[in-house]
């Protein structure tokens, strides 16, 4: 390990081209980083390099190869969940930084560039989760100055001001070694509870097998509040959500012990409060404890609601950190002639349009327009293909997206273990039936 002589050899094209494959290659997780550029640093000092060179071209190749790392995250993000692991593509790299992005948000991008191995791969999820370029591009830029420069510069001016530094060159640069370090290990291994958390976060990922939920939408029922509040009160189990109209929502929210609270519309706008006659927040559900909001219901579509709205509004329930249950299906006539996939696709694409973060969870309520209040449901069979299908081509344009699919649709107390019982099935949305409550909590 004399990364002396290996710096003298390789000169500067060899350091910069080092920097820029740690700094977002990745493969380049394993190299030296900061203790090369200290070494560097230190080499300028005694006049085999020109400190001025050494920092505009670490600076300009750590930049770089973040900015590589992030457009490869981009590009071809949704493939590495997909990839077994290898020697490069060890699934709990990504688990680390990913808990770590989240941890730190923007400033993950200037932390990481001090944490080896890390520093690799935060990059490359920021392009995988989509972060916005030119926020990511000012902080890449704030961390390769800070890194890059700071480092040489630290060799530099400890070569200039000890005597005699090169006698303990060695030590100093273990120690560097072993302090960079340091970070990224208490994070990987101390925090456990943070490790499992993250591991978890990739596994809900996975269609898994958690716990059914039963989403309750009363729709424009029952007339009056004490009907409301008797419905409530049987409705009130740990796997249900109670989704009353509007008026409702407060009394109902009092009375619930166990069951989450939903909302079945929203306004659009990212806006608190304000002139808008008629509209509900966001912010004002959430106040109530609003957990889940459905949108793009096709009895709201058919009074106008359009994939444009719909979209706006998944963002804002995202944005007000509230899960959409987002509804879609085809009708009678596109299932007749066979374009539901199409449809379907079509709709996906179109509301989730923007949504481009990392790890949000949605609700996909798959609910063809034929089977809704018609007593005359979907099969399970034919329900859990189109539900498969629902999560690859999710899966493809969001990998990151925690998503559950519901099946809805004539759902009622004889069929509803039929769905229920199939792995693919997260949940069931319940119309007519969730007013009988006492008919599905047998
Ligand atoms: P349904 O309604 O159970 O009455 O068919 C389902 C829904 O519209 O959510």
């Amino acid at each position: 390990m004399d990364l002396i002589s290996l710096i003298k050899t390789v000169g500067y094209a060899g350091v910069f081209l080092v920097i820029f494959i740690e700094s977002g290659v990745f493969f380049g997780f394993f190299f030296p980083g900061d203790s090369l550029l200290f070494t560097a640093g230190f080499l300028a000092s005694q006049g085999f390099m020109n400190i001025w060179v050494l920092i505009i071209g670490v600076v300009i190749s750590a930049v770089a190869g973040v900015s590589v790392g992030y457009a490869f995250g981009f590009k071809i993000g949704p493939m590495i969940f997909k990839r077994e692991d290898s020697l490069f593509f060890h699934k709990d790299n990504l688990v680390h930084t990913q808990h770590f992005y989240e941890q730190y948000g923007k400033k993950a991008i200037i932390l990481a560039r001090f944490m080896p191995g890390i520093r690799t791969f935060a990059p490359i999820l920021a392009g995988v989760g989509k972060m916005n370029y030119s926020v990511f591009f000012l902080y890449n830029v704030i961390g390769g100055l800070l890194w890059g420069a700071g480092l040489s510069l630290s060799g530099y001016y400890l070569g200039n001001t000890i005597p005699n530094i090169d006698k303990y060159i060695l030590p100093i640069i273990l120690l560097i070694i072993f302090v960079s370090v340091l970070p990224t290990f208490i994070h990987i291994f101390k925090e456990k509870s943070a490790r499992e958390k993250a591991m978890k976060l990739i596994k809900n990922m996975m269609p898994g097998k958690n716990k059914k939920i039963l989403a309750l939408n009363w729709k424009m029922n029952p007339e009056s509040l004490t009907e409301a509040l008797v419905i409530a009160k049987s409705s009130d189990h740990k796997n249900a959500i109670v989704i009353p109209p509007s008026i409702f929502i407060s009394e109902v929210a009092r009375i619930l012990k166990r069951a989450k609270l939903g909302a079945q519309d929203v306004f659009y706008k990212e806006v608190e409060k304000g002139p808008y006659t008629g509209a509900v927040s966001a912010k004002e559900l959430k106040n109530l404890d609003v957990k889940y909001v459905i949108v793009g219901h096709s009895e709201k579509r058919a009074m106008g609601e359009t994939d444009e709205l719909i979209s706006q509004k998944i963002k804002t329930v995202l944005d007000n950190d509230m899960i959409p249950i987002l509804c879609v299906g085809e009708n009678l006539i596109q299932h007749k002639n066979g374009s539901t996939k199409k449809i379907l696709e079509d709709q996906l694409k179109s509301d989730l349009v923007l949504i481009d973060d990392l790890k949000k969870q949605i609700i996909i309520a798959y609910e063809p327009i034929w089977a809704i209040g018609s007593g005359n449901p979907e099969t399970p069979e034919n329900a859990v293909e189109t539900i498969n299908y629902i999560k690859s081509s999710i899966k493809k344009e969001h990998p990151y997206l925690d998503i559950k699919v519901f099946y809805g649709g004539s759902v009622v107390s004889q069929n509803i273990a039929d769905f229920l019982k199939r792995k693919e099935i997260d949940g069931v949305l319940i119309g007519g039936a969730s007013l009988k409550p006492e008919t599905i909590f047998k």
